[in-house]
């Protein structure tokens, strides 16, 4: 492999040459792989890019306001909070799989939405090589995707030979913040599938602040750098507790903390007690609706790393 400010160099004469004086747009989630492709892309073609960030109400607390920070002066960037259009089709919804095709459809139908008014022609996607390595084989990169309004866009791939560990790379060379090059991954349907209660907006609220927590004591005892990914799940489960001197009927969290290279298989490693104590003790006091805290450790296999 080239070295990153080389790749660098190489994959901006390859993307202006690709598409030209035409216009192109990528649905940036402030992943690693959508944000080193909106950087390289910004680079090659400036404000011919628009970049749109989906705020689909199932973000993690703080993400919305982080990724737009990071990304509002450095790219041609559109916000679209479409929380609502989500979770009015998604209110009630419980079957894990129902949800995920839900907010893909939603999520197209939003994203087509600004395509359109740009007018692009490309379509830039942060695919990395594992996602078509060993699945499908070497496909071809220059190749066309035709939405359902029947727009068609051809596809622009500039990361799709690297692997994870040299994104990263790349991404720091571009100047990008470590809280993106080394974010967690996160689902793409996001905290929908760690409520496994049937999806309320006062549902997600919990998760969200339990998964909040979890985040900022992990982060806090440096355990990130350690680990694949770290989260809480809400479950479907009451269980009685006692706050004050009232016995009390509240949900079952779950916090997932687990040792990964690929999300293939997974470990749940040998966690400081204390850190676990400290997260369940913060849960319970601070997100009333919740009564007891657990802590999953299963592998993947036979686990898998999301519950749902
Ligand atoms: P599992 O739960 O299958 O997850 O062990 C493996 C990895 O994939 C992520 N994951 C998803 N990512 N859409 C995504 O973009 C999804 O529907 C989805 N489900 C699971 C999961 O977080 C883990 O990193």
């Amino acid at each position: 492999m080239l070295g990153p400010k080389e790749f660098i160099d190489d994959a901006i004469e390859k993307i202006k040459a690709q598409i030209g004086d035409e216009k192109a747009i990528i649905a940036l989630s402030g992943g690693v792989d959508s944000s080193v492709c909106s950087v390289l892309v910004g680079e090659a073609i400036g404000d011919n890019l628009t970049a749109v960030f989906v705020n689909h109400g199932l973000l993690r607390e703080g993400e919305a306001e982080q990724v737009q920070e990071v990304f509002k002066d450095r790219l041609n960037f559109i916000y679209v909070d479409a929380s609502d259009e989500f979770l009015s089709e998604l209110e009630g919804v419980k079957d894990p799989e129902e949800k995920r095709k839900i907010i893909g459809r939603v999520f197209i139908e939003v994203f087509e939405r600004e395509a359109e008014k740009v007018d692009a022609k490309f379509l830039v996607q942060g695919t990395i090589a594992p996602d078509w390595i060993e699945t499908k084989g070497q496909i071809k990169s220059h190749h066309n995707l035709a939405l359902p309004s029947g727009m068609v866009l051809e596809l622009c791939e500039p990361i799709r030979d690297l692997y994870k560990d040299e994104v990263r790379e790349i991404g720091t060379e571009l100047g990008l913040p470590d809280s993106i090059v080394h974010r967690q991954p996160f689902p793409g349907p996001g905290l929908a599938v760690r409520v496994i209660e049937p999806l309320t907006r006062e549902n997600l609220a919990i998760e969200r602040a339990a998964d909040a927590i979890v985040r900022e004591e992990v982060e806090k005892a440096g355990l990130d750098k350690e680990l694949w990914q770290y989260f809480a799940v809400l479950t479907d489960t009451k269980v009685t507790g006692v706050k004050g001197d009232q016995r009390d009927f509240g949900y079952l969290v779950v916090i997932r903390l687990i040792s990964s290279v690929d999300a293939m298989t997974a470990t749940v490693p040998e966690l400081p007690w204390d850190v676990i104590r400290k997260i369940s003790s913060r849960i319970t006091s601070e997100v009333s609706e919740v009564t007891h805290v657990s802590l999953s450790i299963s592998d993947k296999p036979p686990a898998t790393i999301e519950f749902a």
